[in-house]
């Protein structure tokens, strides 16, 4: 059993990587349902949260079911991310995470997320104001360095454990190189296997599948991995892997009635969450995603993205029933060359 805090998970935990724009409540819902054992917020602005911005607040909704489930913050000054951290411990969340990863420019010249990586410093400072205005466990999600030249994890694993946080999910690629290339585990299992580090380590990036999440269990010796991509129109990711180390067999595919019932629940949540219109709108772009692989689904994703009533969406997606009736599509995994859209245009 792996422990962060009072938090327990079981051997192996599979976590949803945190994702703007995509891990929200009702997105984690259908990884929850699906067996993701622990998730994360998206990356929430800790200046925003001071301001009250009311979009970052937003963010801070968890629901029970849920748990355990962490909030991740960002930024780079220490009393602005005391403060967020005592922001957040109100709506109680299992814990808080501080995002050290993000490559993202607008992010990393305000000297935040994958910014902090050139000041380890200031990543212990940043990390200790957190610590301090919290009783939540604290963890950590980073990248292996900011480039080639100057991979840092080695210290950065060693200094942020010495000042007391619980867990930390190393992403195997560099500030610089942003999505592209293969993420290196190699680094990731050293971190894992340095005899001082005794926090739990996530791996995470490029888990795409059971093969490689059985050999990166193996090669690395990593306390559970990180799933983001993968995930995307595709929760029944994290249940498949934990058949197939349980039993070394491979789950059914995912039938179109699965397909349907997890879009009903995504809809539903986003509705309850999001109020009707924009629950709606906002669904929109997640249909594809859950349908990809589907001859001709085009015409009624275009039909679907019209619909303005849960009532005449339920109407087209028993049409979708109806139709694929008996189809099974191949695994529709997000493909990686895709790349992350809102991280990639970055420079
Ligand atoms: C659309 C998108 C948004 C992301 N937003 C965040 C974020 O808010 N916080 C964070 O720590 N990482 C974020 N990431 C990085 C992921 O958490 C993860 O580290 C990365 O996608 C590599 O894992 P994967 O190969 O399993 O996708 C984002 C990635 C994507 C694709």
């Amino acid at each position: 059993m792996i422990k962060i805090g009072n938090i327990s998970l079981p051997e192996f935990p599979l976590l949803l990587a945190p994702m703007e724009d995509v891990s929200d409540p009702p997105f984690r819902s259908v990884c929850k349902s699906n067996g993701a054992d622990m998730m994360y917020t998206e990356f929430i602005s800790s200046e925003g949260l001071i301001r009250d911005a009311i979009k970052s607040r937003r963010k801070l909704d968890i629901f029970e079911e849920e748990r355990p489930v962490g909030i991740q913050i960002f930024g780079g000054d220490e009393e602005a991310m005391g403060m967020s951290a005592a922001i957040v411990e109100t709506v109680n969340p299992d814990l808080v995470d501080i995002n050290f990863g993000c490559p993202v420019k607008k992010v990393v010249t305000k000297g935040a997320g994958a910014g902090v990586l050139r000041d380890v410093d200031l990543m212990v400072r940043l990390t200790q104001s957190v610590i301090k205005h919290t009783q939540l466990p604290v963890t950590v999600k980073t990248r292996l360095g900011w480039d080639d030249d100057t991979k840092n994890i080695e210290e950065v694993a060693e200094r942020l454990q010495d000042i007391g946080i619980a867990a930390l999910s190393i992403h195997g690629r560099t500030r610089c190189q942003m999505y592209k290339g293969l993420a290196d585990w190699e680094l990731i299992g050293k971190i894992k296997n340095n005899p001082r580090i005794h926090i739990p380590i996530f791996g995470n990036g490029d888990i795409d599948s059971p093969e490689k999440a059985l050999e990166y269990k193996n090669r690395y010796g990593v306390d559970g991995v990180m799933i983001g991509r993968a995930a995307i129109g595709y929760p029944w990711i994290f249940n498949e892997i934990k058949h197939f180390l349980q039993t070394g067999e491979h789950l059914p595919l995912p039938t179109v009635q699965q397909r349907v019932a997890v879009i009903r629940q995504h809809l539903k949540h986003s509705l309850n969450w999001k109020g009707p219109k924009v629950g709606i709108f906002e669904m929109r772009r997640h249909y594809t995603n859950y349908l990809k692989g589907f001859p001709n689904i085009k015409e009624f994703r275009s039909r679907l993205v019209q619909l303005n009533t849960y009532e005449e969406i339920d109407e087209v997606l028993e049409e979708v029933l109806r139709t694929y009736d008996g189809f099974v599509a191949e695994k529709n995994l997000w493909t990686f060359a895709e790349g992350a859209p809102n991280c990639e245009t970055a420079k």
